[in-house]
């Protein structure tokens, strides 16, 4: 039985009341697209910002606008960035230039503590549009903001006629938590390095900051490993439905990396274990308790495989593995799954949990497993990816919450809230329905703070939305799902609950969908959502 949360709020509507509000929130019509001289209102930027006072003339940028940017790599990085983002919409010039000027101007080493490390303050006005931060994240986000500032038709790669104005007034804006994560699952489906960037990107405009991947699973390995390179030539050579499925060479999961980063994303790889591992099994007898190599795996049931608990080789295997995966990874972060290891006696999965969370430490990361981790001993320091439901059993929510008070950490992904891969209605032509339905306003409105009763506020570090993929493709299929879910998500992890509040959502919600259209995301139009006629 599911159960929705119906709480009221009116917070949120104080975020948005300022003083002298010439161009105030609501100004243009409800979900609508500010046309002609009226600009996207300041606080019409999804996830919320934290504070956002309006008032002031707005800017506009004109064939004359430069973006003046710190002498420094990252804000000259992030400034071209910019200027790829203007160009070919506006069809200016928007020179990136170090010189000191008015205009669009990227300035880093702000000595506002409170902006922390992803933090960020733009300040609009006739003269230009300042954004300010004490690191490069904060402002590659306050960039973010600046674009959803703009008219949607900013994000056409086709020149458009404008007027290109932003709203004026100061944001001031903070994330509420350190980890906003989205998964991907590249193993029941694989997808390309570029297919993986265009996530990456969609991820960007949202503030999403971490992206797992889920490398290996029954049905493929993805991840080349030198010392057994039978995963990924053999592991990886089918997918569910029995196509060609694929792997990322290390050079192509570093590119991976490095272009997440350059989004300010951090790469969370997974090796699942010791349940999900058939593409292993099958591709290593020596894995296998009995000696005999299973079958390549192309369906989408689950619990049926696992490693041999009792066997030092699988200790090799671990060890190796996770060293070359270290290697490459520049995070803090190893996902080692541990979910539904239904072919591994408890002993054996605490046995296992004992011996592989260990070297994750030794090879210099820090652990994150599936909430199933919470059932062995999490290492101290690690995080469990909570992924239950309402109907989940009090013990085992239980459970993890006592993990969380006696100090595991928890990234909240619960299923029938944030699992992008579920229907939102029984008419959905893609996904699966285990968990339930989630339709656009359930998914966004439940509070991570308060969400796992006796887990304490403190050790929620955040949320992450997977996608995984028995049914998912295309990159097509991958907007359609993801959108418009995602955003709420995103929202989830940075906005003060103050500001959460569905009703105001689902307007800035609507107003994205012709930002979506203009980037060639296909996405639900939930009947929940007021999109315009136009979006
Ligand atoms: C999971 O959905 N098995 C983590």
């Amino acid at each position: 039985m599911r159960q929705h949360r119906r709480t009221t709020r009116i917070l949120g509507s104080l975020l948005l009341v300022t003083a002298a509000g010439a161009f105030a929130v609501g100004a243009a019509p409800a979900g609508g697209t500010p046309e002609g001289d009226t600009p996207t209102p300041l606080g019409r930027v999804i996830p919320a910002p934290a504070s956002v006072k309006t008032g002031g003339a707005p800017y506009r940028i004109t064939d004359s606008t430069r973006i003046h940017v710190d002498d420094s790599r990252e804000a000259r990085r992030i400034g071209t960035y910019l200027a790829d983002v203007l160009r070919p919409s506006t069809g200016y010039r928007i020179p990136v230039t170090d010189r000191q000027g008015t205009g669009i101007r990227l300035k880093l080493g702000s000595k506002d503590a409170s902006l922390g490390d992803e933090g960020y303050r733009l300040d609009s006005g006739r003269q230009g549009v300042t954004i300010t931060a004490r690191k490069p994240a904060g402002l590659f986000h306050g960039v973010q903001t600046l674009r959803q500032l703009l008219p949607a038709a900013v994000e056409k790669d086709s020149v458009q006629p404008g007027p290109w104005l932003v709203a004026g007034g100061t944001i001031k804006d903070t994330p509420r938590y350190g980890w906003r994560g989205a998964m991907l699952d590249v193993s029941r489906h694989f997808f390309t390095v570029d297919q993986v960037k265009r996530y990456i990107d969609q991820l960007a405009l949202y503030k999403v900051n971490k992206l797992h991947l889920h490398l290996s699973d029954d049905q493929g390995w993805r991840i080349a490993i030198d010392s057994w390179p039978r995963l990924a030539t053999y592991g990886g050579s089918t997918q569910v439905g029995g196509g060609p499925g694929g792997h990322y060479t290390k050079d192509d999961y570093k590119e991976i990396v490095r272009y997440a980063s350059s989004r300010f994303l951090e790469v969370v790889p997974e090796i699942d274990m010791p349940g999900h591992t058939n593409a292993a099994l099958a591709s290593y007898a020596d894995l296998n308790c009995d000696g005999v190599a299973p079958p390549l795996y192309t369906g989408t049931e689950v619990g049926f495989s696992s490693l041999c608990v009792n066997k030092d080789v699988t200790y090799d295997f671990v060890d190796d593995v996770i060293r070359e995966l270290a290697a490459l990874t520049p995070g803090r972060y190893l996902h080692i799954g541990g979910d539904e290891a239904h072919s591994t006696s408890h002993d054996d999965y605490v046995k296992f949990m004992d011996r592989v969370q260990p070297v994750v430490a030794k090879y210099g990361k820090t652990v994150i497993g599936w909430h199933q981790l919470t059932g062995a001993t999490p290492a101290k320091g690690a995080l469990a990816q909570y992924w239950g439901l309402d109907r989940t059993s009090a013990e085992e929510k239980e459970r993890v919450a006592a993990a969380a008070r006696a100090g595991t950490g928890l990234i909240l992904s619960p299923a029938d809230r944030i699992y992008l891969d579920m229907k939102y209605t029984e008419d959905t032509p893609l996904g699966l329905a285990w968990a339930g339905l989630v339709e656009v306003k359930r998914s966004y409105d439940w509070d991570p703070g308060t969400y796992l009763p006796g887990a304490p506020g403190s050790a929620v570090k955040g949320v992450e939305a997977p996608l995984w993929t028995e049914t998912i493709v295309t990159p097509a299929n991958i907007d359609f799902m993801a959108f418009p879910r995602l955003p709420g998500v995103a929202e989830l992890g940075w906005s003060p609950a103050a500001t959460h509040d569905w009703d105001a959502y689902k307007v800035r919600l609507a107003a994205q969908g012709p930002r979506w259209d203009a980037l060639g995301i296909g996405y639900y139009r939930s009947p929940q959502v007021p999109w315009t006629a136009a979006g």
